[in-house]
């Protein structure tokens, strides 16, 4: 067995249908390049892209979140030669696998998935007699194309948010059926990381930063917008002078996910002491823009220069069908779609 083969594969994917913003870097980019670096783990980054045409249906966002979200992970200093860093839109053998898993999964186990569910759910309280109103294949299979980005590549453990568990789950059941209909060993069984310590940050409003609340704080805005965005961010009306709480401010929370420990200290010693909004918020700010100044330049160096970004995906894909490919050619023959010579 070869070296990479012996390492743990760890493996997640982006949907890319927003803008990178600061509760995506802090909950999962941060960590994820991270853990990259380990020596043990062979990590696989993927644009989730073919996702993205099930929740948008418009060319430009899909075509510009791709080319940002790729260039926000290569301008924090994902390191490519150690990551496989590629599209799913380039790997032909996902949605190849996804309909040889299509044609094992239960329908049953499809119509239990959350996304689907709460798509049903929603069609029944706004009183519509189709309960499956609106809703596509896609929307209903998305728990296939997920397994297969998954089992593609054996992956070992797939780091992501608690909404995503019953989709890894929904992953195993798949590639174990396969295993026993097929009777071999081809699919690992994979394993859901959910990291409970990350930050999950609070938005302009005091919810979870989220594009589909409309509260994000982009990471690679201008030093102005972000000044404009941070003194958006809502906060009580206590007055300069009167002690204040860090638990639950958003203000902090955000400080505190890039402060070092004294620094966070430090900043709660200053709410005991009554510092006023307004210059929590110039400090927020001035935190934030000397961490984020320089992987901002490179962002937009690279934002400039599509070419070399389209490059680095192109190699990242080569390395991940050398994988793929092979794994195909196998499930085909097993299937009964072998070669006639
Ligand atoms: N569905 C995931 C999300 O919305 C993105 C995703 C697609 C993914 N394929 C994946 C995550 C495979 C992990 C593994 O967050």
């Amino acid at each position: 067995m070869s070296a990479a083969l012996q390492k743990t594969r760890v493996l997640t994917g982006i949907t890319t249908t927003g803008t990178p913003h600061l509760g995506n870097y802090v909950g999962a980019i941060k960590p994820a390049i991270a853990a990259s670096q380990d020596p043990s783990v062979q990590s696989y980054y993927f644009l989730a892209d073919l996702h993205a045409l099930i929740k948008c249906q418009d060319p430009k966002r899909v075509q510009a979140s791709r080319l940002e979200i790729a260039a926000t992970w290569l301008a924090l200093g994902l390191d490519t030669d150690n990551a496989i860093f590629y599209r799913q839109s380039d790997i032909p053998e996902i949605p190849e696998l996804t309909w040889m898993l299509s044609c094992v999964c239960a329908k049953g186990l499809m119509n239990r998935a959350h996304a689907y569910k709460a798509a049903v759910a929603e069609n029944e309280t706004a009183g519509n007699q189709d309960p499956d109103k609106g809703i596509t294949m896609g929307l209903f299979g998305y728990p296939v194309l997920m397994a297969a980005d998954i089992l593609m590549f054996n992956a070992n453990k797939v780091p992501v948010g608690r909404d995503q568990i019953q989709h890894i789950e929904m992953a195993r059941d798949m590639g174990g059926r396969f295993n026993h209909l097929y009777k071999g060993q081809f699919f690992t069984l994979p394993e859901a990381v959910v990291d409970d310590d990350v930050a999950v940050l609070n938005g302009l409003d005091g919810r979870k930063m989220s594009k589909s609340y409309n509260n994000t704080i982009p990471l690679f805005v201008s030093e102005k917008k972000l000044l404009k965005l941070v003194r958006k961010i809502k906060t009580n009306s206590l007055e300069p002078g009167e002690p204040k709480d860090p638990e639950g401010c958003t203000l902090f929370q955000i400080y505190s996910a890039f402060a070092s420990r004294d620094e966070r200290e430090a900043m709660r010693r200053e709410y005991e002491n009554g510092i006023g909004w307004g210059e929590v918020k110039n400090r927020l700010f001035e935190h934030l823009d000397a961490q984020l100044r320089e992987p901002r330049e490179r962002y937009q160096a690279l934002m400039e220069d599509p070419g070399h970004i389209e490059s680095v995906l192109l190699k990242g894909a080569e390395r991940a069908r050398a994988e793929a490919a092979p794994l195909m050619d196998k499930l085909r023959q097993t299937v009964g779609l072998g070669r006639f010579a």
